[in-house]
C-alpha cells in the first residue's frame, strides 16, 4: 500500500511543493525547513577513540589461534608464458603449511599471481616463495599507451589489436558548432595512472571450520565477498561469512573477492589453518587496481556572446590488462552545449588493470576540459567564472559559484596585481558534478533492548566515512534519543543485507533503511507506551528521551521506562531502503576555486587554499561531511602535483612501488580548505540525505591546473604538474 504525501523540496529561494507517492510504512520524508535535533550537529565520530587507541580491529588486526602467514609470488615479468612452475622444494620447506600455484598459462602484468605459500611466520613464507621454481618464457611487451597504438606493437592479447573499439556519444553536430563559433580551440591533455593508495592494504584473514568460511576482509562490499567466495567454492552463500568491522579505505579499489582474498581461503583450506594473507604495499601499487591514464584531445568553440557553440572529445586511456578508462562525463554533464561529441577508447598495456577509482574518469576529464575552458576564456577575453556562469544550466551550482567567490574573494584576488618576484600567485575554478543517489536493497534492523540502549545492525560498512557514526544519529533522531543510547553495527554479513560502499551511496543508500526501521520501531514502543499513558498510539511523539502525546506533551513516559516494560530482553524492527523517489534534482552540484604560488625559478607548484562548494543534501554530521571534502580536496592536491604511476619500458615493471617514490601529499603539502555546503531537500529518500566521498574529489585538479595556467600565463597540459613539466611550459628548460 502507499499513501501520497505533499512535501517541500528544493533550496533556499527555490522551494517547492512536491507530492509525491511514497510506501505506507515509509516516513514522510525530511524536507525543507524540517528541524531536526541530532541530525544536523557536528559529532566527533564514534569510533573515533577506538581508532586512535589501536583498539578498531582491521582485518590487519586479526591474529586466530594456529594462524598461518600467506604470501604471493608475483610475475618479475610484463608478459611471459609460465612453462613450469615447481612447488616441491617450497612445500618440503619445515615451517610450510600450504602450496599453490596459479593457473595462468601467460601473464600479462609485472606483478600477477604466480603461487602462493603459508607458514608459520612472514619470514618462513617469504622464504618459501624463493624456493619456489618458475620456468617462465618472457614475451614482448608493452607498458606506454602511445607504443601499444603503434603498427606492430607487442599484442597483449593474442587476439585483436591492442586499441578497444570506441564509445562514441553525440548530440547536435560538433563540425557545425565549430564553425559558428568565434572563438576555438584544441589540445590534447594528458593525466596519468593513479593508484588507490589505500592506508590499509588488501587483504583478509580466512578460516574454515568444516565447510564454513569465514573471512576477515579489507572490503567496500562484505557480500559481494562473500557471493564471489560462495561460487568460487560452490558453497551456499549461508556458508561463507565475511566480517568488516573496520576497513582503512579503498576509494573503488575494494570490491569483490581479489585474488589475494580467494589465495588466503585456497591456502587456509589446504593447510586446515587460518591464513592471514595482506599485501605489501608494493604489491598494492602493481595489482590491485589504479585510475586508469588519459589522453584527451579537446576541441572546443565559442560564440561571441561566450557560450559554447561545440565540446569535441577524442580520449584514449589505459587501464593496464582491463577495461575502464574513459573522461567523458564531465563533457556531457558540467556546462550546456548543444553540439557535443566524445569519442574514448581503451588502449591495453601490459600492466596491472584498473578498478573504479573515486568518481571514475571524472577528475582527468574535468581537468582537460576546465583547462580547456580557461584557455578558449582568454582568447574571448571573459573572466574565466564569468565564462562558466554564463554556460551553466544547474541553478544550484550558480548560487555555489557565487558563494564560492565571495568566500575565496575572486574579483579581489582576480585584480591583484602581479608580483615582481620569482613566486606568482594564480586563481582557478571548476565545475563538478555526481550522481550518488543511492539505490533501494539495504534493510536495517533496530533494536531496543530493556535497559534503554538501542542498536543498529546492517550489513554495510564504514569505509572510514564515519558510517557507524550517521547511522546512529538518523536513529537516534527518528528515536528522540541522544547519540550516547544508540550504537550501529556494521561489517558482518551475520546482518541484514546492504549495498557496497561505492558510488558516494553508502550515506543515501543507508541512511533511509536505518530511518524506516527505527520509525517501524518507534511504532512498536508507542503501543507500549500508549498503555502506559492512555493513550492512542498514533497519538504520540517520541522526543527528548521521552514518549509523549504530541498535542499534550506533558502526559509522557520515559523511553527508558518503555524500555523496561518490553516482555522479552529487546524489540526489533527492521526497515528496507525504498527506490529513489522523483526528487528534487537528480544530481549533486559543486565547485571548488583554488589559489596557488607557482616558484618561477625552481618550478614548483604549492597549492594555498581550496574553497570547496557542494551540494549537501541534508547533511547528518558536518564533521564527517567536512572530513571527505578535505580528503577529497587533498587526493586531488595529489593527482595535481605528484601521483604518477611509472612502468620502466625496458624492464615493464614499475620504478616507484612504495610510499616514498609514489609521491603522496604530506601534512605541508594539504593547502587551507574551506568546505561550505549548499543544503538541498532532495526528496530523493526519506532522509535526502547524499554522499560526498566523489564530488568532493572530482574539480580539485582541474582548479589547481587552472590556478597553475593563471600563474605562470601559460598552460601545463600534462599531470602531475611537476617542476621540469612547469619549467618547460614557460620555456626556461
Ligand atoms: Mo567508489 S570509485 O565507487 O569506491
Amino acid at each position: 500500500m502507499a499513501r501520497r504525501v505533499t512535501v517541500k523540496l528544493g533550496f533556499e529561494g527555490h522551494v517547492d511543493d512536491v507530492s509525491i507517492v511514497i510506501p505506507d510504512d515509509e516516513p514522510t520524508p525530511w524536507q525543507w525547513g524540517d528541524k531536526l535535533t541530532l541530525v544536523g550537529s557536528e559529532v566527533a565520530r564514534v569510533d573515533g577513540p577506538l581508532k586512535a587507541t589501536g583498539a578498531a580491529r582491521y582485518s590487519y588486526d586479526v591474529n586466530l589461534p594456529g594462524m598461518l602467514y600467506g604470501a604471493i609470488l608475483r610475475s618479475p615479468y610484463a608478459h611471459a608464458r609460465v612453462r613450469r612452475v615447481d612447488l616441491t622444494h617450497a612445500t618440503r620447506l619445515p615451517g610450510v603449511g600450504a602450496v599453490l600455484r596459479r593457473d595462468d598459462e601467460v601473464l600479462r602484468f609485472a606483478g600477477q599471481e604466480v603461487a602462493a605459500v603459508a607458514a608459520i611466520s612472514p619470514q618462513v613464507a617469504n622464504d618459501a616463495l624463493a624456493l619456489i621454481r618458475v620456468d617462465y618464457e618472457p614475451l614482448p611487451f608493452v607498458v606506454e599507451m602511445g607504443d601499444a597504438l603503434k603498427p606492430g606493437a607487442p599484442a597483449v592479447f593474442a587476439t585483436g589489436t591492442n586499441a578497444a573499439s570506441p564509445k562514441v556519444f553525440e548530440r547536435g553536430n560538433v563540425g557545425r558548432g565549430l564553425e559558428e563559433a568565434v572563438a576555438t580551440h584544441a589540445a590534447v591533455y594528458t593525466t596519468p595512472v593513479q593508484t588507490h593508495v589505500s592506508l590499509e592494504t588488501h587483504g583478509a584473514v580466512a578460516q574454515w571450520d568444516g565447510d564454513e568460511l569465514t573471512v576477515w576482509c579489507s572490503t567496500q562490499g562484505i557480500f559481494g565477498v562473500r557471493d564471489d567466495l560462495a561460487v568460487l567454492f560452490s558453497l551456499p552463500p549461508d556458508r561463507v561469512r565475511v566480517i568488516t568491522p573496520y576497513l582503512g579505505g579503498g576509494f573503488g579499489s575494494k570490491f569483490g573477492a581479489g585474488a589475494e582474498v580467494v589465495i588466503a581461503a585456497q591456502l587456509a583450506r589446504q593447510a586446515r589453518a587460518p591464513v592471514k594473507l595482506m599485501l605489501p604495499r608494493a604489491a598494492e601499487h602493481v595489482a590491485t587496481g589504479n585510475r586508469p591514464s588519459s589522453w584527451q584531445q579537446v576541441k572546443l568553440g565559442a560564440d561571441r556572446a561566450g557560450k559554447l557553440t561545440a565540446i569535441d572529445l577524442v580520449e584514449h586511456g589505459s587501464a593496464g590488462i582491463g577495461r575502464g578508462a574513459g573522461s567523458s562525463g564531465p563533457y556531457k554533464t558540467l556546462y550546456q552545449c548543444a553540439n557535443l561529441r566524445t569519442e574514448e577508447r581503451d588502449v591495453y598495456i601490459n600492466a596491472g588493470p584498473s578498478s573504479p577509482m573515486r568518481a571514475p574518469g571524472w577528475p582527468q576529464g574535468c581537468f582537460a576540459l576546465e583547462l580547456a575552458l580557461d584557455e578558449l576564456a582568454r582568447k574571448l577575453d571573459l573572466d574565466r567564472l564569468q565564462f562558466r556562469h554564463l554556460n551553466n544550466t544547474n541553478p544550484v551550482r550558480a548560487v555555489e559559484f557565487d558563494l564560492g567567490a565571495r568566500a575565496f574573494k575572486w574579483d579581489e584576488k582576480s585584480r591583484a596585481p602581479r608580483s615582481r618576484g620569482p613566486i606568482q600567485r594564480g586563481i582557478g575554478v571548476a565545475a563538478a558534478s555526481w550522481h550518488g543517489l543511492g539505490s533501494s536493497g539495504p534493510q536495517a534492523q533496530v533494536i531496543a533492548f530493556r535497559d534503554g540502549h538501542v542498536e543498529v545492525r546492517i550489513g554495510t560498512q564504514d569505509i572510514g566515512t564515519g558510517t557507524r557514526t550517521i547511522l546512529a544519529m538518523v536513529a537516534a533522531e527518528e528515536l528522540g534519543l541522544p547519540l550516547a543510547k544508540v550504537n550501529a553495527e556494521v561489517g558482518d554479513t551475520r546482518y541484514l543485507f546492504s549495498v557496497p560502499s561505492g558510488g558516494s551511496a553508502t550515506a543515501p543508500s543507508n541512511t533511509p533503511a536505518v530511518r524506516q526501521a527505527a520509525a517501524h520501531l518507534k511504532t512498536k514502543l508507542f503501543r507500549l507506551a500508549a498503555a502506559v499513558i492512555g493513550a492512542q498510539a498514533s497519538d504520540l511523539e517520541a522526543h527528548d528521551s521521552t514518549i509523549r502525546v504530541r498535542s499534550e506533551p506533558s502526559r509522557a513516559v520515559s523511553f527508558a521506562e518503555v524500555c523496561r516494560r518490553i516482555p522479552g530482553d529487546s524489540l526489533s524492527a527492521e526497515g528496507e531502503r525504498a527506490p529513489n523517489y522523483a526528487g528534487f534534482r537528480p544530481d549533486q552540484a559543486g565547485c571548488q576555486f583554488a589559489e596557488v604560488e607557482v616558484d618561477t625559478e625552481t618550478g614548483v607548484v604549492r597549492v594555498v587554499r581550496v574553497v570547496a562548494v557542494h551540494d549537501a543534501g541534508r547533511i547528518v554530521d558536518p564533521l564527517t561531511a567536512r572530513s571527505q571534502v578535505n580528503g577529497g580536496v587533498i587526493m586531488g592536491v595529489g593527482f595535481a602535483l605528484m601521483e604518477d604511476r611509472r612502468l620502466d619500458p625496458q624492464l615493464g615493471l614499475m620504478v616507484n612501488p612504495t610510499m616514498d617514490d609514489y609521491k603522496l601529499p604530506g601534512p605541508l603539502d594539504v593547502p587551507e580548505i574551506t568546505a561550505l555546503f549548499v543544503e538541498v531537500a532532495n526528496g530523493i529518500t526519506n532522509t535526502g540525505v547524499l554522499g560526498f566521498g566523489e564530488p568532493a574529489h572530482v574539480a580539485t585538479t582541474a582548479a589547481i591546473g587552472c590556478a597553475v595556467y593563471d600563474a605562470i600565463g601559460v598552460p601545463v597540459r600534462s599531470l602531475p604538474l611537476t617542476p621540469d613539466k612547469v619549467l618547460a611550459a614557460m620555456g626556461k628548460i
